[in-house]
């Protein structure tokens, strides 16, 4: 792998550069505005791979196109699936923006830009893998396919409708997939995440009175929409930190003592945790540890809440909502659990007052940690990162980790080059650029790993 390494080494501005061209197009899939910008994005991956020799092609989605690329099958050699995302989460609040979203700028090792861990950098990593064994040897020493997506961050239908096409099944037959959109465990300690979350995103529409009231007039025998649906999402959650919803814990799956007692054994402080995020204390679900309750356990969250006015008017609102979601663990189902919830807070509502909800969801997973592709990602990233990867869990999700299971009969090695401080989804969002280039090299030795593990 000396040659490969060579290669690496003198590459890295170059790599960068290209990073920070990616980085600059303003692919946010939530905003319809963008549409030509998710258009652009997908022409330039699709473009670093036609640069290297590779056929790409943009298959045409509902929304974004996806990009999809080959190198050729390897005799006896697995084939590998390699998922990433290029489209990025919206930019507000804009003014805490230490330098412009879309302006990749390097600070202190990092290279800030929304997308930059998320995952226009972690994906990179493998393209740019790609194109160092092609300079160097010509040729992969398995097969990779590679299919980067634009709707990730707005629950991918067009993937999803895709992927549940004979076409796709076919073109995507593979054993193994990998992506990287996950975090290592801290700086200097790289990580195989092998579970994630799912998630049930839920929104909840509350109406009142036709229009908004005088609240001297009418207050005290209205229904007032906004302490409705104050009450309503309080009653989700007790003060144990459990969640209410009738049947909501029937399907999780224990924590076993043995996992249990490896996420002790993780080096993990719960007061450098606070001091990471600025808080005082933590809460959460009592009798389980920081580390559980962020990977291990469902939980529930309120991400927007609206009705009524900021100024000081008087008055009984005739609507109000808000978006919330739980997070799941393996074996809830989402579609269940919307159902439940819809139906429990149905039974809380009270006279005078029209509710909706609405939600849609993810499972989540945990693949199995004794496979041969698991040693070798091992293997891979001790060379990358020049340390053993510790196995975690994490909080998030990855929606279609659970689909390629179910469509392609395939597990996904989870090899996360970000750090929980990357500002994921917030303002100044970063990347480590020592881990980018880390990421990078791993990701050549996972593709000779890979070839070895079945050799
Ligand atoms: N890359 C994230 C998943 C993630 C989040 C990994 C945090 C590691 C840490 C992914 O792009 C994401 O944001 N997923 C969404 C899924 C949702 C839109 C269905 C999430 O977890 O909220
Ligand atoms: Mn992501
Ligand atoms: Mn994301």
């Amino acid at each position: 792998m000396d040659d490969i390494d060579a290669y690496l080494s003198a590459q890295t501005a170059r790599f960068e550069d290209d990073l920070c061209e990616l980085l600059r197009i303003p692919s946010i899939s939530a905003d319809p505005a963008q549409a030509p910008a998710m258009r652009a994005a997908a022409d330039w991956v699709a473009g670093q791979f036609q640069a290297m020799g590779l056929p790409a092609e943009l298959i045409p989605a509902s929304g974004p196109p996806l990009v999809y690329a080959e190198t050729p099958k390897v005799p006896g050699q697995p084939t590998v699936l390699v998922y990433g995302h290029y489209d990025v989460q919206p930019v507000e609040p804009l003014e805490e923006w230490l330098s412009p979203p879309f302006e990749p700028t390097k600070r202190g090792g990092n290279i800030y830009a929304r997308g930059a861990t998320d995952d226009k950098g972690q994906m990179l990593t493998h393209v740019l893998a790609a194109r160092a064994w092609m300079a160097t040897r010509g040729q992969l020493p398995v097969q990779l396919k590679f299919l980067i997506e634009g709707e990730e961050e707005v629950a991918s239908e067009g993937l999803n409708a895709w992927l549940a096409t004979d076409a796709a099944r076919q073109k995507l037959a593979c054993d193994v997939a990998v992506i990287s959109d996950t975090s290592q465990f801290g700086p200097g300690q790289p990580a195989i995440t092998y579970g994630l979350r799912g998630i049930a995103f839920c929104e909840i529409a509350v109406r009142g009175p036709r229009q908004d009231l005088h609240s001297g007039t009418f207050g005290g025998a209205v229904t007032n929409p906004i302490n409705t649906l104050c009450k309503l999402l309080a009653s989700l959650v007790d003060d144990q930190g459990r969640v209410t919803v009738p049947g909501f814990y029937d399907a999780v799956v224990p924590l076993s003592d043995q996992e249990r007692k490896q996420l002790a054994e993780l080096p993990f402080s719960d007061e450098k945790f606070r001091e990471q995020i600025g808080v005082a204390g933590t809460t959460g679900e009592s009798g389980y540890t920081t580390l559980e309750r962020r990977w291990g356990r469902p939980t529930f969250d309120v991400h927007g809440i609206w009705g009524g006015q900021r100024e000081s008017k008087t008055a009984i609102p005739a609507r109000a909502g808000a978006k919330f979601s739980f997070r799941l663990v393996p074996n809830q189902d989402p579609e269940r659990i919307i159902a439940a919830a819809r139906d429990f807070l149905l039974t809380q509502c009270p006279p005078g007052i029209e509710l909706e909800v609405s939600g849609r969801g993810a499972e989540g997973v945990v693949v199995p940690l004794d496979c041969s592709y698991m040693a070798a990602a091992s293997r891979a990233i001790e060379r990358g990162f020049g340390r053993a990867p510790v196995f975690i869990r994490e909080g998030g999700s990855i929606p279609i980790v659970t689909n390629f299971r179910r469509r392609l009969g395939i597990d996904t090695l989870l090899l996360g080059w970000g750090l929980d401080d990357d500002n994921t989804h917030s303002p100044n969002e970063k990347f480590s650029l020592a881990d980018f280039h880390r990421g990078i090299k791993a990701s050549c030795h996972l593709w000779h790993e890979l070839s070895k593990s079945t050799s």
